[in-house]
Order: structure tokens, then C-alpha cells, then sequence
């Protein structure tokens, strides 16, 4: 049978924590503020609550819609998406094994190796750290003891078995589009794990956001209950890109803006977000802002291996991404996601130039090699702790096979308008296990000092790719994985 590899805490969770204590910094004034956005809400939650109450013939129009929508997405994209083929055992079983991974379950409720499956991953929010539960079988501390109907209403309405509103945290606005029978072969697979007795420490969030019910006001806003529909006017590659990428996938939890209550900015979808201090560059077919000028299989190649040679690799939460999720999935999938992709609005942010486009080789270090380093010189450094590797003339060793010392050259992570990717790759390192190659990249945080880092990176853009992108010491220290504030 399939065996789902969990993987460690990735790092960029750590970067998390950075922006957590500079928010203790500004706790002070937000409490404030906090205080006031929780009254409101109460008073706009029990407006809620009463017209919920009152006005029966809304809420039966709006249920209407979903059991349509329902009875739409239970019969269509089902079949629309490739089943892997595999010889032997229970079908429903492996499919579910299949979209488990679509989905990345793992990827967020898998804290410890050892414990697959069995959560404990804090996810920081604006709000305070939610900590992923244990969904495997146990029957006291996982979900062995949750019907069938009570885990399709934590999928579909993000309602937790004790009716408990679960937080949006959970991408359940984006699973609420798959279909019932996709949810049942997800729950299948669950089914078949080692239950693990293990439960998770609580969650700390702060008032008013400990308050669960306040989650009924967030979904009247961002939240919308329904299957996918598929479109019949677009093809069948097409609606099953959208079911993937609109649902399991959930490339919009990080690559779509989010409005001030967290929810996603319908009007910019894919256009990009900052997430846990990783910029989710825009993927919209924007032929300078998004990804308009890669191929087909480029994009293909980014999402199986990690790795388009001459746009892009995948660092930090995309690398988990690929590595937990899309480099397992079929190629009639990945070409859908694509077929999807190049549908959706393009959105500019203004950039002069497309990402993947900056940079010549350096011919002026060589004078640099074996110097003694003095002071803090992006460009000795550079040498010294990255040349090996990347080549001083920035070019890499390798360059277009996947696993290979990439150029830093037409690299989308160093031609960026910002160089927080840039910066967090030094700090933290890349490290991507794909079934193609175990690519590793060291982590530089702490053998270099934020001075340090950011002359490497300033000298980087400059070199290698958008010189507008620039780095100050201050800011490195804000993007580093300090002790946990509290
Ligand atoms: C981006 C991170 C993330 C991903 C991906 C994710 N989850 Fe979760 N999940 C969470 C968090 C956080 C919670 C807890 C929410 C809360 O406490 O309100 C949660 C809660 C749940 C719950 C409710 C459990 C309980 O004890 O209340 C279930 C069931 C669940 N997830 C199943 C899944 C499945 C199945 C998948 C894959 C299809 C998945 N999750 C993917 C973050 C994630
Ligand atoms: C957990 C957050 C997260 C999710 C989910 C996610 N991405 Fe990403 N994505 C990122 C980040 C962060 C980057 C930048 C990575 C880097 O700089 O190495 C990125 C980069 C990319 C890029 C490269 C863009 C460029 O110009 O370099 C593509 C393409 C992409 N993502 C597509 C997708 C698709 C398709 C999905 C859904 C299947 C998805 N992503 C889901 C966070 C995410
Ligand atoms: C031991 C070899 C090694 C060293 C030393 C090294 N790198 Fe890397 N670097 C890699 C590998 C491997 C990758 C990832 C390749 C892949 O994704 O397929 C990588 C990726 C990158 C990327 C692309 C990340 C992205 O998200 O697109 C950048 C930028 C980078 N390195 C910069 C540096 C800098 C700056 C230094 C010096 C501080 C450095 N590297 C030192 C091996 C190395």
C-alpha cells in the first residue's frame, strides 16, 4: 500500500515566529484595537444570530443552493480526476491515499515524523497559534470515533464533531468544494493509518479569537458552503484543473491576498501574498508579474520536481509543497492545474520586468578567491560561502537538471521586487526530498551574523538579479527564528 511520508516541522515555520514577536512589540496599541474589533463583532454576530433567527425564508433559499451544488459536484468532477493506477487492494483506499496528498493533509497535521498524521504543527495566525489535531484513527485523541457525517461537515463546513467552528486555519473554505465521494476515499485512507495516541497542546489565541463561535461571523463574509460546479463551456482538463486547484490544492490559501479579516481577496485571486514571511509570488498568466512566460512544462517541472531550470525553484512553503503534494500527482493532473492556471485573470503588480529575467554572470570576484574576508563584503562572502556551489560567476554547477547547484542567473527567488525569499533561503536553507532528487541546500542562520546575511543577498540582486531589491540588517533580524515570544 501507499506509504505517505510525513515530513519534519519545515523551517519556514520558524521564520514564523520572527513576525510573532514583533507583533508582541505592537501588542500594546492592538489590544486596543482588538478590544474594540471584539466588541464589534459581538454586536454584528448577534445582529447575525437574530436575523439567522428571524428570517427562515433566506436561509432556506440559501440552503437550496447547496444541496444544488451538492448534487452537481457529487456526480461530475469524481470522475473528471485521474485515479493512479495501482495493482491490487482496495481501490477507494488508494484514491483516497491519492487526494490525501492532493490535499497535503500531512503536510500541516504532521509535527513529528514519528507521529504521522497525528498534528501538533502550530500554524501562527495574526490572531495567535493554532495547533493542528491528530486526525489519524485513535479513537480518544484522533478522530477513530467520528462518523462518517461528522467528518464530511469538518470538510465541507469547517464544523468540528462537537459542533465547535473550526478556524479557517484549516483550509476547509477551499475543501468545501470537493466532492462527497473524494471527502469518503480521503476519510477511507485516514482510516487505514496507525491510530497514534497523541494529543496535541492546546491552541493560544488571544480574545476575542479563542472565542470560536466569532468563526460564524467570518464565514458570512468569506466563506462559501458548496461542491465545484463544473462549467460546461470549458473543458474537461479545465474544470478538473479547477476542482484540484480550487479545492484539495488550495494554491490560494497562500498565493491569493487576504482582506484585513484573513479571508482571500476574491478581486486579486493567485495575484500573490506574503505567507509566513515567504512571498507566494503571483501566478497569474501576467507575462511580467506572473508566470505568462513560462511553458507548459515548465510549470509541469516546477510542480513535480521543484525545479524549472531558468525560472524558478521551490524553497520554503512551495518546497513543501512540492514535496508533500503536487510531485505526487499524475501528469493528466498537473496538466490540468496548468490548463486552470493559464484561465485565471492576470493581475500586474507593476513590475518592469519578469522575475526569472535578471542577472549576468559576475567577472570581476575572481581577484576575490582565497582573499582573507574583512569586514562585510557581499561580494567575499559570496565567495566563500556560496561560490562553492553556485559558482562565482552566480551560474551554478549542474544548472538544469533537478537536485543540481542552480544558476542564480533567470532564478525567479533572486530577481524578485523583494529579497525576503532570497534572504530567508540563506537563513534557512532549501531542502526538498523529491522521488527525482534529496536536494539540499545548507542553512546559513547561524554561522552568519544579519549584517552578514544581508550583504550576501544585497550583492546577490545586485549581481545576479534585481538590484532594487535590498536588504538592511534590521530586516533580516525580523525575518529569523528567534525563542518563542510568551
Ligand atoms: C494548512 C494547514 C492544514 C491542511 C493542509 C489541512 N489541515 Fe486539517 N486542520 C488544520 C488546522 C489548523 C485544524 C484545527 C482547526 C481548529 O482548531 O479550529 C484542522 C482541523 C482538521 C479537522 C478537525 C479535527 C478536529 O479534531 O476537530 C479535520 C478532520 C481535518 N483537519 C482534516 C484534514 C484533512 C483530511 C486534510 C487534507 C485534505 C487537512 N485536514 C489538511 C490545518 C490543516
Ligand atoms: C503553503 C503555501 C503555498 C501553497 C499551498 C502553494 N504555494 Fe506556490 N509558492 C509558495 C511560495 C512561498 C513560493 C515562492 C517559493 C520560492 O521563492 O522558492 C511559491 C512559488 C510558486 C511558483 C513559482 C513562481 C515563481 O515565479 O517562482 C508556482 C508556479 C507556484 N508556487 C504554484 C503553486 C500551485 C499551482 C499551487 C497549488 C497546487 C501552489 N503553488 C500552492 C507558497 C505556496
Ligand atoms: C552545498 C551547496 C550549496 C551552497 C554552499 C549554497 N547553495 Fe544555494 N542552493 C543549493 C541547492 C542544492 C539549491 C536548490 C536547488 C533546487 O531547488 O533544485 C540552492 C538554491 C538556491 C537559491 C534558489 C532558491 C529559490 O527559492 O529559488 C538561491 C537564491 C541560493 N541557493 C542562494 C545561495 C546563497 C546566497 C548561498 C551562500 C550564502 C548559497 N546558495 C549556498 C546549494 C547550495
Amino acid at each position: 500500500m501507499t506509504k505517505i511520508t510525513a515530513r519534519v516541522p519545515p523551517d519556514y515555520m520558524l521564520a514564523q515566529r520572527t513576525q510573532r514577536t514583533q507583533r508582541t512589540q505592537r501588542a500594546q496599541r492592538r489590544r486596543i484595537n482588538g478590544a474594540m474589533l471584539a466588541a464589534a463583532f459581538s454586536l454584528f454576530a448577534l445582529g447575525v444570530a437574530w436575523h439567522e433567527a428571524h428570517g427562515p425564508k433566506a436561509r432556506a433559499a440559501d440552503e437550496l443552493q447547496i444541496m444544488q451544488a451538492r448534487a452537481d459536484g457529487a456526480s461530475q468532477p469524481a470522475r473528471a480526476l485521474a485515479t493512479p493506477v495501482v495493482a491490487g487492494g482496495n481501490e477507494l483506499v488508494k484514491r483516497g491515499a491519492y487526494l490525501t496528498r492532493a490535499g497535503d493533509c500531512a503536510g500541516c497535521h504532521t509535527a513529528d515524523r514519528s507521529r504521522p498524521f497525528a498534528g501538533g504543527l502550530p500554524i501562527d495566525t495574526p490572531f495567535g497559534t493554532i495547533m493542528t489535531p491528530n486526525i489519524t484513527p485513535d479513537p480518544d485523541t484522533g478522530i477513530g470515533q467520528w462518523s462518517d457525517a461528522d467528518f464530511l461537515r469538518a470538510m465541507h463546513e469547517g464544523i468540528g464533531k462537537g459542533g465547535e467552528r473550526l478556524y479557517p486555519a484549516f483550509p476547509y473554505a477551499e475543501y468545501t468544494r470537493v466532492t462527497e465521494q473524494d471527502v469518503l476515499a480521503i476519510r477511507a485512507y485516514l482510516d487505514t493509518l496507525t491510530p497514534i495516541h497523541f494529543a496535541p497542546p492546546a491552541n493560544s489565541l488571544k480574545f476575542p479569537f479563542n472565542q470560536r463561535w466569532l468563526m460564524v461571523v467570518w464565514n458570512l463574509f468569506n466563506f462559501t458552503e458548496g461542491r465545484f460546479v463544473p462549467d460546461p463551456k470549458q473543458s474537461a482538463e479545465w474544470n478538473r484543473g479547477a476542482y484540484l486547484v480550487q479545492g484539495l490544492a488550495h494554491c490560494e490559501a497562500c498565493h491569493t491576498p487576504r482582506n484585513f479579516m484573513q479571508g482571500l481577496k476574491s478581486s486579486a485571486r493567485f495575484s500573490g501574498a506574503v505567507q509566513a514571511g515567504w512571498h507566494a509570488f503571483n501566478i497569474t498568466p501576467d507575462s511580467t508579474s506572473g508566470v505568462g512566460e513560462w511553458r507548459d512544462d515548465e510549470l509541469i517541472a516546477y510542480l513535480s520536481t521543484g525545479a524549472a531550470a531558468g525560472r524558478a525553484n521551490a524553497a520554503g512553503p512551495m518546497g513543501e509543497v512540492v514535496a508533500g503534494s503536487t510531485q505526487y500527482l499524475l501528469r493528466i493532473d498537473l496538466r490540468s492545474i496548468v490548463i486552470y492556471l493559464r484561465s485565471v485573470p492576470p493581475v500586474s503588480g507593476g513590475e518592469a520586468r519578469p522575475r526569472h529575467q535578471w542577472g549576468n554572470p559576475a567577472d570581476d570576484v575572481s581577484v576575490l578567491r582565497g582573499t582573507a574576508i574583512k569586514g562585510v563584503n557581499g561580494a567575499q562572502l559570496f565567495v566563500a560561502h556560496c561560490a562553492s556551489c553556485h559558482s562565482w560567476t552566480g551560474q551554478g554547477v549542474g544548472a538544469s537538471a533537478p537536485g543540481a547547484y542552480p544558476s542564480l542567473i533567470h532564478n525567479s527567488t533572486v530577481g524578485a521586487s523583494s529579497a525576503d525569499n532570497l534572504a530567508q533561503v540563506i537563513l534557512h536553507g532549501v531542502r526538498r526530498t523529491t522521488k527525482h532528487a534529496d536536494v539540499l541546500m545548507p542553512a546559513f542562520g547561524n554561522q552568519l551574523t544579519d549584517a552578514q546575511v544581508g550583504a550576501i543577498a544585497n550583492y546577490v540582486t545586485r549581481q545576479f538579479g534585481n538590484p532594487q531589491s535590498t536588504m538592511t540588517a534590521e530586516q533580516i533580524a525580523l525575518l529569523r527564528a528567534p525563542p518563542r515570544a510568551q
